[in-house]
């Protein structure tokens, strides 16, 4: 588990990659940052298309930074959008983020209280897909 300060590190990195994001259409800016297990920071923030499909959450950013520098054990990753209180990670980032986690893996997200939570992964996924069901099948 984090403690306030780290959470509050990884969510002030999330906050800030969230204004870089580029969501013209939702207008819906999200920002995430992922602390590693060698202590690193990485973030990402969701881009938008005019194709609307194939617009890509700020989770899959921070993923792709983290995965192109080498790394793929997530510790906590902190999920940042402007307007939403708790912005909790899509289905979709939530088997994203599930990949590269080990059990003790947090997501954190600020509550309607605006304080910070931290949840960790197998709450939010449980029963997850994984590398586990394909090595069954082999
Ligand atoms: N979004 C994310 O970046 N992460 C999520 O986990 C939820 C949704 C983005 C996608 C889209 O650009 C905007 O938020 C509205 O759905």
């Amino acid at each position: 588990m984090f403690d306030a300060m780290q959470m509050e590190v990884l969510f002030d990195a999330a906050r800030d990659a969230s204004h870089r994001a580029y969501a013209p259409y939702s207008a819906f800016p999200v920002g995430a940052a992922i602390l590693t297990s060698s202590g690193t920071i990485y973030s990402g923030c969701n881009v938008e298309n005019a194709a609307y499909p194939v617009g890509t959450c700020a989770e899959a950013g921070a993923i792709a930074a983290m995965v192109a520098q080498g790394e793929q054990q997530i510790a906590g990753i902190a999920i940042y959008g402007a307007r939403a209180n708790p912005c909790m990670p899509c289905g979709a980032c939530r088997q994203r983020i599930s990949e590269f986690s080990n059990p003790t893996t947090v997501v954190i997200t600020q509550g309607h209280d605006g304080s910070l939570q931290q949840h960790p992964i197998a709450e939010l996924l449980p029963h997850a897909f994984g590398p586990r069901q394909l090595a069954s099948t082999l």
